[in-house]
């Protein structure tokens, strides 16, 4: 089953009182009530909340998250217990394949005066209905929902967790047979810790044979309201010592550290302090880390993450591919990521002014037009204008249309890097004017300077380097090439407050302090100093885009580290246990960089992965290979 599908939101009939699917010719939850079934059935059922108490992670497995009722009950449940008893972070991943749209989840979940407020967030928090994992985060980061929105057949197997309870959920077996079949049911299977448990109100046949045969024992309980059974299992038929064989060469990382990892957080040493280390560190000290955060610089951002503006845009495309879909999350999940800084430290500039994509041409303007029909993508995620909207928004008065993307916009690099030092700080050690020459490893990783001296030590080293990434012995069999980008400031910005950014060949940044924000330029040569030709290359992309001329002009240069492939790299460098990359953010990095710092976080601490597994594939170091030993 492809991965790439089109969202089509649930229709729901609140008609009955009981919310219903016309389609699948059945209701969301009993109809002796949602919240009181989903703590019988589903909590009871896989003994929460006790089993979680004092665990540092816990991962629910749930297929069909609806109107999300199951989610909020173990929420509620979490929050009503003491700290002592909660888990640390509770994970609660649910593949859904007709997201209600915002306002159809408001009305569903008004009645619900128990959670009001957590249904509140959980409004406030709904994506974009786009497909794809999207991770939501509540309770400072201690309630994670992953919400894998698509086919389930076709989302399970491109999740990574390791499963310690598992809700089943679909409509009856009968109207929804897809949500119970023999080999759904294998995959979230492949998806269970040992001892996980599971609970359904469903007792059908075929469902229990199903899981008996995946290595579930399955018993029978009293059921729910007016339903005479539910179904309990437990995932304890399989020796312990064959879980690594089940899930053979690394595929589920996750299950290989609930099998073997440590169970208290580390701490790891990161070189390099531009977006992705910072973001980085934070995305660890979130989990209890203690980090070493190491540059050759006085201050963050100082290298490529030194632009006072970069554009915050998803990337399209007619077969919707790896970079499209990563691209997705990403841009997503950064706008959730600068969002939370914000509200933690104020610092972080930025603006959502939208993006608008001008296209060059008219079979341009025809062929963005036919993706977005195509992807049926929502108004809040992309929109398509022609020529007489666009030109409503950008200056110039555009000959074509273009994407809008109303979400997106601009923020200043290095006020991210400072928010996330400030937000990470009790657990980050920064060691500026710091220059790693090399890493070594005797069963931890040092960072060692020229003269040998010892900079820092920790079990786990990230290099996240930028474009000195491929400097270092682990890395230099990596293909990454450096990019030289000149942007220019202009003076004055002739633009309202508001304008969007405008992209097509380049693009035009309005209303930040520095002044009009025009780039940028692709360079191979290694010139760090602004020149005038690059200047030139920019006012005539500012002429093309904006049909503006504006003449006092400053420069900045930076260089993009760019793999082969045109992907980021991040996760484990094969054959270097404990050494992590997080490179090659090309010109894409203030988009990237979050979500992969969120994978690497997860991929150490053993927790969920934000991303499918063919788009973690795609960005892992291991696909060019291990260095020579
Ligand atoms: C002109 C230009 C325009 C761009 N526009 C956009 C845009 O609009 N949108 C977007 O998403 N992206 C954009 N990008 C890309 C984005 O800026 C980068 O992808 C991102 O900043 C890379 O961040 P980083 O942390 O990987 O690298 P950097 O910011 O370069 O950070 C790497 C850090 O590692 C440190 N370091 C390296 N080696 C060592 C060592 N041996 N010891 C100690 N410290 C070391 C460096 O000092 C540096 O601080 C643009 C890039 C350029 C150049
Ligand atoms: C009974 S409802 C889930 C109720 C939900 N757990 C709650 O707490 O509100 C069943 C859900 O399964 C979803 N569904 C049906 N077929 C699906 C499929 N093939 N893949 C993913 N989700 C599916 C439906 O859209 C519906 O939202």
């Amino acid at each position: 089953m492809p991965v790439m599908t089109a969202i089509i939101p649930a229709r729901i009939d609140f008609e009955s009182g009981t919310p219903r699917s016309p389609a699948f010719d059945d209701i969301y939850h009993s109809a002796d009530g949602g919240l009181p079934q989903a703590r019988t059935v589903f909590l009871e059922g896989n003994g929460l909340p006790q089993r979680w108490a004092g665990k540092p992670v816990f991962q629910i497995l749930e297929t069909g998250f609806g109107i999300g009722l199951n989610f909020l009950a173990t929420w509620l449940a979490w929050l009503q217990q003491g700290d002592v008893e909660r888990c640390g972070r509770l994970h609660f991943v649910s593949v859904e394949k007709h997201p209600p749209l915002r306002k159809d989840l408001v009305r569903a979940l008004s009645p619900y005066g128990d959670v009001r407020e957590q249904a509140a967030q959980l409004v406030a928090a709904w994506p974009p209905l786009v497909a794809g994992l999207h991770r939501l985060e509540f309770e400072a980061g201690r309630i994670v929902l992953t919400l894998a929105l698509g086919h389930a057949a076709a989302c399970l197997p491109q999740l990574t967790l390791a499963a310690d309870a598992v809700y089943l959920d679909g409509f009856a077996p009968a109207r929804n047979p897809d949500m119970w079949d023999a080999a759904l049911l294998r995959h979230v299977a492949r998806l269970c810790a040992p001892d996980a448990t599971l609970a359904t109100w469903c007792v059908a046949g075929a469902v229990r044979r199903a899981l008996e045969h995946e290595g579930f024992s399955v018993s029978r309980q009293p059921g729910f309201g007016h339903k005479r059974e539910r179904l309990v299992a437990h995932f304890d038929r399989i020796p312990r010592n064959a879980f690594p064989r089940r899930n053979a060469s690394g595929r589920n990382p996750v299950l290989a550290h609930a099998l073997n990892g440590p169970s208290s957080p580390g701490h790891a040493l990161i070189v390099g302090a531009g977006i992705a280390g910072c973001l980085m560190a934070e995305s660890l000290a979130r989990r209890g880390w203690t980090i070493d955060l190491i540059d050759r610089h006085p201050a963050p951002a100082q290298e490529a993450s030194g632009n006072p503006a970069g554009i915050l845009r998803p990337v399209l495309s007619k077969d919707d591919n790896l970079a499209s879909r990563l691209g997705r999350a990403a841009f997503l999940h950064s706008l959730r990521t600068l969002d939370r800084l914000q509200a933690a430290t104020g610092l972080v500039e930025q603006r959502r002014c939208g993006v608008l994509h001008l296209a060059q041409d008219e079979t341009q303007a025809a062929l963005q037009e036919a993706i977005v029909n195509a992807q049926r993508y929502p108004d809040d995620y992309v929109r398509m204008l022609d020529a007489s909207e666009a030109s409503r928004l950008a200056a110039g008065s555009p000959a074509h249309g273009g994407w809008l993307f109303p979400g997106g916009g601009w923020v200043n690099p290095p006020s991210v890097c400072r928010a996330a030092l400030a937000a990470g700080a009790s657990r980050v050690r920064t060691h500026w004017n710091t220059t790693v020459d090399r890493l070594a490893f005797d069963g931890s990783w040092r960072a060692l300077a020229a003269d040998g001296t010892p900079l820092a030590e920790a079990p786990l080293a990230i290099l996240a380097a930028g474009a000195h990434a491929h400097e270092f012995r682990h890395t230099a069999h990596l293909p990454l090439q450096c990019i030289r980008g000149q942007i220019s400031l202009l003076n004055p910005d002739p633009f309202p407050e508001g304008t969007p950014v405008i992209c097509g060949d380049g693009y035009v940044i309005s209303g930040l302090a520095e002044g009009l924000c025009v780039g940028a330029t692709y360079d191979t040569d290694d010139d760090p100093m602004p020149r005038d030709s690059s200047t030139q290359e920019n006012l005539a992309r500012l002429e093309r885009l904006v049909r503006e001329v504006v003449r006092t002009h400053s420069g900045r240069v930076g260089f993009r580290s760019v793999a082969r492939d045109r992907m980021p790299l991040a996760g484990p460098l094969p054959g270097q246990e404990g050494l992590h990359a997080l490179m090659g953010m090309a010109s894409r990095g203030l988009v990237w960089s979050s979500l992969c710092a969120e994978l690497v976080a997860c991929w150490v601490a053993g927790e969920p992965l934000p991303l499918e597994w063919d788009i973690v594939q795609a960005i892992a170091p291991a696909r060019f290979g291990a260095a020579s030993r």
